[in-house]
């Protein structure tokens, strides 16, 4: 089914034809553009270079124009149904999905949406204030179209909230208004989104590792038996691909700026040129790694288990996993810490499949590194970037409660406390890192922070004027 954007919320889930349903939404409508008008973009502007979503096949689901901000055209969309889909795991595997939410489910998948819904407004209200600060006008374009598909991905979360879970659904619609990333009486669900994201390092640094957690829950979640959920998720991950790719070239840029600074100035010393210092960028990298690995949850889990089981929520690409996909005479090991030493345990691997999940999404950080390690040998640099241990600066699951060096030594609380400040972003390094974040706003110009982008967005050239502003 095509998009109707004839119609007040554009969607392709035949709203029309549903008339309690679409008066639910159209009441839900006005209370999250308020949200998007108090808790969105602080920078004032005329009209933004975003894509808009018109289909969502495979060819050709994107169009581009300058819009309004405030005027883009939120909706619900989901990715084509098959009719023949089948479950792909869990005791009721090979049957058919489900287009209902079954009773006994119905607690279980409503939290799993809730918990992903409120991770999409988070980043917007994280994010609020870097347009002031933006280093060119095709990096304010990218944080605008970042920030207005997290929140159509608030929508496609709100819609199943609304469609399939009655009035507790819309009850939990509302609320994912009122809690905000930071709010001390009512913060966000996860403790990444109530993190700021104070400058435009930290924003690529975001959308690299914490996006990427997102992408790896949307996959898990991509495979649900719930049909709606599966469709949803999957349209989702195609807006995602680009958050990330924002990530992945900004980082670039910022690590070939500063090669280029160490190059001319013959130091690693380059604060005082305007740059972002290698060791500050590792700094970085560990901090918004490790808090995005918290995202995963213990490597034990129960709940993770069951949510398999009943077949609610599968592994990243189930299907090409090559085992019986119940998992119930399999065995897995997971991380531990005993008696002073990090180790590991065999467990059910049904138990370990948040383990699991890290670990693919691991392997898929590992080729950002890869790739800046390149940008800094073409560079002439001979110094490298690393991932720091799984078990650094961790508060979520076994590694929580203990101190892990970048390297995977355990110490203790004094030698973490004398060394935090060279392992994560010190006071001096924030403030430095925001000392550089002055606004860019002359089509073609770029800070001195990072280097300019390689290409234009949807063919457009690097110079193009990307936003207007009144
Ligand atoms: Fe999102
Ligand atoms: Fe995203």
């Amino acid at each position: 089914m095509s998009i109707d954007y004839s119609e007040k919320i554009p969607n392709n889930v035949d709203l029309v034809g549903n008339r309690k349903l679409q008066r639910a939404l159209e009441s839900w409508q006005p209370n999250f553009l308020n949200w998007w008008k108090t808790m969105g973009p602080a920078v004032p502007t005329e009209n933004v270079y975003l894509r808009t979503a018109v289909a969502v096949g495979r060819e050709g689901w994107a169009h581009f124009d300058h819009v309004p901000m405030d005027e883009y055209r939120w909706g619900v969309f989901l990715a084509e149904r098959n009719t023949d889909r089948r479950i792909a795991f869990g005791e009721q595997k090979g049957e058919p999905v489900w287009q209902q939410v079954p009773g006994e489910y119905r607690a279980d998948l409503q939290r799993l949406i809730v918990i992903q819904g409120d991770t999409e407004p988070a980043s917007v209200e994280q994010q609020r204030r870097l347009g002031e600060s933006a280093p060119s006008l095709y990096d304010l374009r990218n944080l605008f179209q970042v920030n207005v598909e997290e929140g159509r991905h608030l929508w496609a979360m709100v819609y199943l909230l609304h469609a399939y879970f009655g009035r507790a659904g819309r009850e939990e619609a509302e609320a994912l208004l009122q809690r905000n990333s930071g709010d001390i009486d009512s913060p966000r669900i996860l403790g990444a989104f109530n993190e700021e994201t104070p400058d435009w390092l930290s924003f690529y640094m975001f959308t690299y590792f914490t996006d990427r957690d997102g992408k790896y829950q949307l996959g898990t979640l991509k495979e649900s038996a719930f049909d709606p959920l599966s469709r949803t998720c999957e349209f989702m991950l195609k807006e995602e691909a680009h958050h990330m790719f924002v990530g992945t070239t900004g980082v670039d840029r910022v690590v070939a700026r500063t090669a280029e600074l160490m190059r001319e100035h013959d130091t690693d010393d380059i604060a005082p040129y305007g740059g972002i210092p290698l060791d500050v960028i590792q700094k970085y990298i560990n901090f918004h790694y490790s808090v995005s690995l918290d995202l995963f949850g213990s490597e034990r889990s129960t709940n993770a288990a069951n949510y398999f089981t009943a077949g609610l929520k599968g592994r990243w690409q189930e299907e090409r996993r090559k085992d019986d996909h119940v998992l119930t005479e399999d065995a897995a090991q997971i991380d531990v810490v005993r008696a002073g030493e990090i180790t590991t345990d065999e467990v059910s691997a049904l138990l370990a499949l948040n383990h699991d999940l890290r670990r693919e999404y691991i392997a898929d950080c590992e080729t950002g590194l890869k790739r800046w390690n390149r940008v800094l040998e073409k560079g002439g640099i001979e110094r490298r970037l690393h991932l720091p241990h799984v078990g650094f600066n961790r508060h979520v699951g076994v590694f929580g409660g203990h101190h892990i060096t970048p390297k995977g030594d355990l110490v203790g609380e004094d030698v973490w406390a004398a060394n935090q400040d060279k392992w994560l972003p010190s006071e001096a390094d924030k403030t430095h890192v925001r000392s550089l974040m002055r606004p860019v706003y002359e089509p073609g110009k770029i800070a001195g922070w990072i280097a300019p982008p390689s290409k234009g967005i949807n063919d457009k050239p690097v110079d193009y004027e990307y936003v207007h502003f009144p």
